[in-house]
């Protein structure tokens, strides 16, 4: 073979990769935006009195066209999944980065969304410097009442409901959680923290929210005297979100009744994170199951006076947390990973449109 013709093949061979590499990209960028049934999600919620939401990603949410068709129409409101996570705002101290909280607050309001916003108070996704930090009480109080201040005061008017306090229940429901805030502050920094919250945006509507305090059970009873010790002492509190991180084990007893005491408190109630975790290598089976859990969560809200709507924690498996961070589990949203419906889909919406009965 000349050396010419090798020069020619290689050159080619180089331009073949090259356009299997775009058409790769540009696949992945296009990857959804279709509609997945005739009637959205958010229509039927809203028939049914409920909001509808989904966690958005701050990548996908920046780069995927599709992504973003899907969840403006599927979805009436949004909370951004890590973008405003004490971590994400504010790595290093004194330097604050807004991009992806604002973009996230920018593209609902311009969609007519309402924006959960998604934590001011949390043990996990801590800077380096505020959780290794060796504080008084006084200068955590001060460093965590500015942080409240700025960030709620940053979006007043365009953020409808803060998470202020996220997790902060014993998971053995003895007290609070241990963590950088017990340690420094002690066991009542929740109502300063609501305060602060409420001077900070008056009109927004204050929540805690609670990991695995779904059904009734020594949490979700901790979970409950906490509020109700919160109201008792005047604390401004309006909400309680129950976050409906499931897996096959299916929804927990007491679901309903749980969110209904919480109600009968007089403040709204939400599921605020969704999600039903499949082992990998589900079949349609898994798929059947998962379907008949989002179903369930969505019927139980509906039956519950003051339950507000229903947040799933991402809308499509291709930007799930679960994959990243529980290995050997998946596919726990709607859509599948090229954000087509999955039967969880269809049942959830089904259920919606039927209106909790
Ligand atoms: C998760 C995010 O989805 C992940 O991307 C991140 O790595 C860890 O946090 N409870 C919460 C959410 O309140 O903020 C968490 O979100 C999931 C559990």
């Amino acid at each position: 073979m000349t050396r010419r013709r090798l020069v020619t093949i290689a050159l080619l061979a180089v331009a073949l990769l090259v356009a299997f590499a775009f058409a790769v990209v540009i696949r992945e960028a296009n990857v959804g935006g279709e509609p997945n049934a005739e009637v959205p999600l958010k229509a039927h919620a809203r028939e049914a009195g409920i909001d509808v939401g989904t966690a958005a990603e701050q990548n996908a949410l920046r780069d995927y066209p599709g992504y973003r068709t899907e969840l403006a129409r599927e979805f009436s409101t949004l909370t951004p999944e890590n973008a405003m996570k004490w971590d994400t705002l504010e790595a290093e101290r004194g330097e604050l980065r807004w991009e992806g909280a604002d973009a996230a607050v920018r593209f609902a309001r311009d969609r007519d969304m309402l924006v959960r916003g998604h934590t001011i108070l949390w043990h996990n996704q801590l800077p380096r410097w505020l959780g290794e930090g060796d504080w008084t009480r006084a200068e955590l109080r001060r460093v965590l009442r500015a942080h409240t201040r700025r960030v709620i005061g940053r979006y007043r008017g365009r953020v409808a409901e803060w998470d202020v306090l996220n997790e902060i229940v014993a998971d053995d429901g003895k007290g609070l959680r241990e963590s950088l805030w017990t340690r420094v502050l002690g066991d009542d920094f929740a109502g300063d923290v609501l305060r602060w919250a409420r001077e900070a945006d008056p009109d927004a509507k204050l929540y805690l929210n609670e990991i695995a305090a779904d059904g009734i059970s020594p949490k979700s009873d901790a979970y409950f005297a906490l509020v109700q010790a919160l109201l008792a002492e005047g604390a401004p509190v309006d909400g309680a979100g129950f976050q409906a991180h499931f897996n096959l084990d299916g929804v927990p007893d007491g679901f309903e009744e749980n969110l209904r005491r919480f109600s009968d408190l007089g403040i709204d109630v939400r599921i605020t994170e969704l999600d039903v975790a499949l082992p990998d290598g589900a079949g349609d089976d898994e798929l059947a199951q998962q379907a008949d859990i989002y179903a369930e969560v969505a019927r139980a809200c509906l039956r519950v006076e003051r339950c507000r709507g229903i947040t799933v924690w991402g809308f499509t498996d291709r930007f799930s947390w679960i994959e990243a961070t529980q290995p050997g589990f998946g596919a726990a949203t709607l859509l599948d990973r090229d954000l087509d419906p999955k039967p969880a889909y269809d049942a959830f919406a089904q259920a919606l449109r039927d209106g909790g009965g």
